[in-house]
């Protein structure tokens, strides 16, 4: 479904991603772990089309999905037209709006005007949104903060679920909690999900692959059980 073929991205003269491919099928959970500035952002970045100076320029590669090239597109018709949406990496909440006007506001590129039922669904993933949908989002916790950004993320009825980091500053509990709703939204929807962790072990537990950047470059690959008992994966994204 997703094909990304030796992608170069830049952001001014400095190459940040030097020629990266992999590659995602529908329905499938696919992790990109990886250090500090490695290159994870940027990969989601260009893959939304996003535009700099706070995403890269893509300067080589292509990126495709079922066979349709993303390079000349904008990003709100690669949400619209493909399906493809990225839950940002830091929540980009409104913190001025309520948790219900959040919601409300990301149903711009909804096919049927049924909004109503799609915020019902998503207080039926997250009942704690559900007794906060009127409180303003910026005094919610950082877990419903982080919750209300995966719930904006899915009223786009996408197909295709970018997640930068969804499991940082949440606490343990939660973030298993968060973990086992994104695996019953695939199962369950067969939504394809690309999930960007600096918690590779969490990432890995609940994809199918995963694929290991570093400083721009693909250096390892393969089903994520495997990655996870790989010595050199251990030793340098496990904690030994
Ligand atoms: N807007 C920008 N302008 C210039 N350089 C950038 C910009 N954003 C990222 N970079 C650089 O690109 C490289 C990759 O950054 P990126 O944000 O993709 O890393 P990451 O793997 O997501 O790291 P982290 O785990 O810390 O979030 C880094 O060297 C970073 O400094
Ligand atoms: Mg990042």
């Amino acid at each position: 479904m997703l094909q990304v073929s030796n992608l170069k991205a830049a952001y001014g003269k400095i190459e940040a991603l030097h020629g990266i491919s992999f590659q995602v099928n529908r329905g499938e959970i696919v992790t990109l772990i990886g250090a500090n500035g490695a290159g994870k952002s940027t990969t989601l970045k260009a893959l939304m089309r996003l535009r700099p100076p706070e995403s890269p320029v893509v300067t080589g590669g292509d990126i495709t999905v079922d066979g349709v090239s993303l390079l000349d597109m904008a990003a709100h018709r690669v949400v619209a037209d493909i399906g493809m949406t990225l839950a940002p990496e830091g929540r980009r909440i409104f913190g001025n709006l309520t948790v219900m006007e959040n919601l409300q506001l990301a149903s711009w590129s909804r096919r049927e005007q049924d909004t109503d039922k799609a915020i019902r669904h998503i207080f039926d993933l997250f009942p704690r949104l559900a007794e906060r949908a009127r409180q303003r989002s910026d005094t919610l916790s950082g877990g419903e903060q982080q919750m209300l950004a995966i719930g904006r993320a899915l009223m786009t009825q996408c197909a295709i679920l970018l997640l930068d980091e969804p499991s940082m500053g949440l606490a343990p509990l939660i973030m298993y909690d968060m973990f086992r709703t994104l695996k019953k939204l695939n199962a369950e929807a067969g939504l394809t999900l690309i999930i960007v962790e600096q918690n590779a072990h969490l990432a890995l537990q609940v994809a199918d692959r995963g694929y290991v950047l570093d400083t721009g470059q693909i250096v390892a690959e393969g089903p994520a059980q495997e990655l996870l008992h790989r010595p050199e994966i251990k030793a340098a994204y496990l904690g030994g």
